[in-house]
């Protein structure tokens, strides 16, 4: 019987790719991408003034935290070995300039507190603890639900007022340092976000305090459950500040931008729809690159998987896993304590 040879002239016996994934054990010894619980941030939400946690219908498994929910949250997050936290605030006050935003005792500088608390003694008592972020943007504080302050310009109609609003921020960056956060986390895509940052920062003595910089951040339909999240007020889009689906190289401009401006990790977002670009930005970065799964993409796999239609564990781990494989080594995704779970029972249980 003669054996069928390749292109190559080698028969085929040769080149037999397929030995690699023949068991499970030869697959796990030479996988080419793992997913660590350390690499994992996150997202949570308090809200001022509930007394219970109010779930999120778009959001099955998420929820709107009290502040005694977040602390447990963060706890819970500290024992599954998570990396970071990342903190959203939702005020029961709202006004134009999103005036709690920054108010020393508004409700995201509360929650920060209390994470920062908590995973310090979390640190003490096992050594392992998440990093402490949080949003810096203005859409949860003003009454309009824009990410910065607005102006009219010059046609008369209504802008949203890049400097301006770039003033806000730095007075938000601070008073998160302030509160206790490791990393403050700029995503209203206003030019020159992250040098202004930097520079209040360091001037009121937090140069220990990071950047981790929205850098590629796209006007996308995925953030739709984000809005029900923080009760968003937002009529019409936010293009203007945002960019569009199609660009690549501009995303690569705005990091490199953050980049120059002192931004310590650079994110791409969302992380699903836009592997391309988050390839293109980690083969570029010299920092770390963050890349986030944004509330569509866990909303469409929960709906999907809640139907019958997909397997929810594999589908969840594939959809992390190809963000990572596309060059993240920090991901933002709203299954990270489950996930976190997931791992720690491959590596020392093995249930699949
Ligand atoms: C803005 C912000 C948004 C998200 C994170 N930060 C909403 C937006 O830009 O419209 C979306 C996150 C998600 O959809 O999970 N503060």
């Amino acid at each position: 019987m003669s054996v069928p040879s390749l292109p190559t002239g080698l028969p085929v016996g040769h080149h037999r790719p397929r030995r690699l994934r023949s068991t499970r054990r030869m697959r796990r010894l030479v996988g080419e991408t793992r997913l660590h619980p350390a690499d994992l941030v996150l997202p949570l939400f308090v809200k001022e003034g509930l007394t219970e946690p109010r779930p999120i219908a778009s959001m099955p498994g998420v929820v709107q935290h009290t502040e005694e929910t977040l602390a447990d949250a963060v706890r819970a997050a500290a024992e599954a070995g998570v990396g970071g936290v990342m903190l959203f605030g939702i005020p029961e006050h709202r006004d134009a300039t999103g005036s709690q935003a920054d108010a020393e005792d508004g409700i995201l500088q509360r929650g920060i507190r209390l994470a920062r608390a908590v995973a310090q003694e979390a640190e003490t008592t096992t050594g392992r603890a998440p990093v402490v972020m949080a949003d810096t943007c203005l859409d949860e504080f003003t009454d309009h639900g824009h990410c910065g302050v607005l102006a009219t310009g010059h046609d008369g109609g209504v802008v949203v007022d890049n400097d301006a609003t770039l003033e806000r921020y730095a007075s938000m960056a601070v008073a998160q340092a302030r509160a206790g956060a490791d990393v403050v986390a700029p995503s209203g895509m206003m030019d020159g976000q992250v040098g202004v940052i930097r520079e209040a920062l360091d001037a009121a003595g937090y140069s220990d305090v990071g950047v981790l910089a929205y850098s590629a951040k796209y006007a996308s339909a995925f953030y739709g459950p984000f809005r029900e999240a923080v009760d968003s007020t937002l009529q019409g889009d936010r293009r203007t500040y945002q960019m569009d689906a199609g660009n690549a190289r501009e995303g690569l401009r705005e990091a490199d931008l953050d980049l120059a401006e002192g931004a310590d990790m650079v994110m791409v977002k969302p992380a699903g729809s836009y592997l391309d670009v988050l390839a293109a930005v980690a083969e570029m970065s010299p920092v770390p690159v963050a890349a986030y799964q944004v509330s569509g993409e866990y909303a469409m796999i929960e709906a999907a998987a809640a139907n019958g239609w997909i397997d929810r564990r594999a589908a969840v781990t594939e959809s992390v896993l190809g963000i990572k494989r596309a060059g993240a080594d920090v991901i933002l995704t709203y299954w990270a304590l489950e996930l976190a779970g997931w791992l720690h029972d491959e590596t020392f249980g093995g249930t699949r």
